[in-house]
């Protein structure tokens, strides 16, 4: 079972932010994106009992720890994996159409290409339910800014090592968004300079 620092540090309080915008009893299907190692999913599952969860991941390696992680939960599936800029539909068959109450994604869209948040936000667009939820975490510049420093010279370092990847702007993502029908409906100041965005389903 593998455990990155970073989930152990920001797990807690995103479920706690999680819980002022989706209610703990909410129920139906939940999806998560780039599941890591699988310790964010096992504590939302715990947390959302009556949601039933399916983690996602792009690197097959990472499959198994995963399931480790939501060994004995059974409200949660196997992993499964998933390219977020791929066919959503090709990839995940089982996965309807505006079946999804709560997508969740964490730490992805500034280490990955922007086709992965496109892809994100598309595939949100398919799978949310009317009303359904997607939630991002992460470090975001606002209108053109990004801030503090420490932010700033982060984003230069995931450029420097793959020039694809960089910290997004929220009005690039908004823009990318309504076409898919989603909503910008929060955005809420986390630790270490990071933030969580609620997006909403119409
Ligand atoms: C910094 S890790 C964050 C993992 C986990 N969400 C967490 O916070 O611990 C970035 C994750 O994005 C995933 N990722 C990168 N490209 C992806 C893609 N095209 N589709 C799905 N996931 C992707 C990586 O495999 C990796 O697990």
């Amino acid at each position: 079972m593998m455990n990155y620092a970073a989930a152990q540090r920001n797990a807690a309080p995103i479920l706690e932010a999680l819980s002022q915008q989706v209610p703990r009893t909410a129920s139906g299907h939940a999806l998560e994106v780039s599941s890591g190692t699988g310790q964010h999913v096992a504590l939302l599952a715990r947390h959302y009992p009556a949601l039933r969860w399916q983690p996602t991941e792009l690197e097959p390696r990472l499959l198994l720890s995963i399931d480790q992680h939501t060994a004995g939960l059974t409200n949660v599936l196997a992993a499964r994996r998933l390219d977020v800029a791929g066919d959503w539909a090709a990839q995940l068959p089982q996965l309807a159409a505006g079946s999804l109450r709560l997508l969740v994604n964490i730490n992805m869209m500034h280490i990955a290409p922007w086709s992965c948040a496109l892809g994100l936000l598309a595939g949100a667009g398919r799978s949310l339910a009317a009303g359904g939820v997607l939630v991002t975490y992460g470090p975001y510049a606002k209108d053109g800014t990004l801030s503090p420093q420490s932010n700033v010279v982060f984003d230069a370092r995931l450029r420097a090592e793959n020039k694809e990847w960089g910290v997004r702007d929220i009005r690039d993502l908004r823009q990318a968004a309504a076409p898919h029908g989603l909503k910008l409906h929060a955005e809420v100041d986390m630790p270490a300079n990071n933030k969580l965005l609620v997006w909403k389903k119409c």
